[in-house]
């Protein structure tokens, strides 16, 4: 019987927009469509999943404060937080949760101030560039991660 794992799922601003939004970035997708994606793949895995997202700084530091004793890791999507925000850094550092940092768009092949993220160090790991299946791929990072990674997990 594996044990049950809660994620906080973490978008910043503009994400609200998917689906409308830079599609030649993005994709087509909207948010409650990535969410639903998400939903599919952590309830076969006995993971529960709290989503949030919010164009404003202080409130997703707010939010990552407010759940941080209800979840075991953070699967994070800063958007253009993830290129400024030091009070973001802080409130997951602060958690002492662990994250995978995800980007629907290739950061690294667009504008140079997007190749800088102030959370990529303090991340287990980053993934960009494949769209909605970014998350996915997170998800199931992360999902490995705090099972006991990939040698521990292979029976
Ligand atoms: C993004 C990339 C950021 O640079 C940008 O500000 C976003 C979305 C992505 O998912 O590709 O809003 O995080």
């Amino acid at each position: 019987m594996r044990e049950p794992i809660r994620i906080g799922v973490l978008n910043g601003p503009n994400l609200n927009l998917l689906g409308r939004r830079e599609p030649h970035h993005y994709g087509t997708q909207t948010l409650a469509e990535i969410e639903s994606l998400l939903r599919d793949r952590a309830g076969a895995d006995d993971v529960s999943l709290v989503f949030f997202q919010s164009n404003d700084e202080g409130e997703i530091v707010d939010w990552v404060q407010a759940n941080t004793a209800s979840v075991h890791a953070w699967l994070v999507n800063a958007a253009a937080l993830t290129h400024t925000s030091v009070a973001l850094r802080d409130a997951l550092a602060g958690s002492g949760r662990p994250f995978v940092e995800v980007h629907l768009s290739n950061v690294f092949a667009r504008e140079s101030f997007r190749h800088t993220s102030l959370l990529s160090d303090l991340a287990i790991g980053v993934i960009a560039g494949f769209r909605a299946s970014s998350y996915l791929f997170g998800l199931d990072a992360l999902v490995q991660h705090l099972r006991g990674g990939a040698e521990a997990g292979a029976e």
